[in-house]
């Protein structure tokens, strides 16, 4: 049983919680970096209910796989699959231990990263992503940002409740007030340490691109580009060579 199969049942109350970050940053930042994702073989890692998998499906990706450690989270998924058939496959694998998939594109790994208990788990998962690349496929991964602080998280919805002098790995919790309040545990790992194990991974080339919002009619809008100086996510792509 993982953290996230039990948080699987109300998932939607969680995703109200965060409705406008993801709406109005994350999902443009991503679509912004990603560019066309028409023809695609895509593969996502860590993909929950499968909310990119469809988004990149609807966009005409030519194969779409999602997988996810939490079997709760991928009923979700095959639940979507099932209602609004796009012709993804889902799986049940933790990232430490999962086979060849095939030869993808592009690999989305949003935030699944700061599960890695230590810096070895973490250069594991980092192999693992690449192994299902593609020669020039790209790694499109949203990360942790520990520059952060919790004030600054706040504003966007996350209650992130960190020691002031955390170290590369320790745990700690980020919580989303949903009713009742969802919390899940998380690492460290400043972007310094994730580009290190990137590259001991075999990643040879890793951008940070850039974060953007759709300014929409919503007053807390006026506030992002403020905020995004900063933001909770950090937005990467890895390339081989
Ligand atoms: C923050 S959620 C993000 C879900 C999805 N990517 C999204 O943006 O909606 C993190 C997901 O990573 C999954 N996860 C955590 N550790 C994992 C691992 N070691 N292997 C595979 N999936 C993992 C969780 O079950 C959860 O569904």
């Amino acid at each position: 049983m993982t953290q996230y199969d039990e948080l699987a049942a109300r998932l939607a109350d969680i995703e109200k919680a965060i409705h406008f970050y993801r709406e109005t940053v994350e999902f443009p930042s991503f679509f912004d970096a990603l560019g066309k994702a028409r023809g695609m073989r895509v593969l996502d890692v860590g993909c929950g209910d499968g909310v990119y998998a469809r988004k990149v499906a609807r966009q005409g990706a030519a194969q779409v796989v999602g997988t996810d450690s939490s079997a709760e989270m991928i009923r979700l998924a095959e639940a979507a699959e099932a209602e609004e058939p796009l012709g993804i496959r889902y799986l049940v694998h933790d990232l430490a231990a999962m086979p060849s998939l095939g030869a993808f594109d592009v690999v989305v790994a949003v935030n699944v990263l700061h599960y890695a208990d230590d810096r070895g788990a973490l250069e594991s998962m980092c192999r693992q992503l690449a192994s299902q690349l593609a020669p020039g496929g790209r790694l499109l991964a949203y990360v942790g940002n520990t520059e952060c602080d919790a004030e600054a998280a706040k504003d966007f919805g996350f209650l992130v409740d960190r020691p002031a002098d955390a170290h590369e790995g320790d745990a700690f919790t980020v919580t989303i007030p949903a009713t009742p309040p969802a919390t899940v545990e998380v690492r460290y790992w400043p972007a310094a340490s994730l580009q290190q194990a990137l590259e001991s991974a075999g990643f040879a080339r890793v951008d940070w691109e850039p974060m953007a919002h759709t300014a929409g009619d919503d007053p807390r809008a006026a506030g992002l580009d403020r905020l995004l100086k900063n933001p909770p996510g950090l937005l990467l792509s890895a390339y081989l060579d």
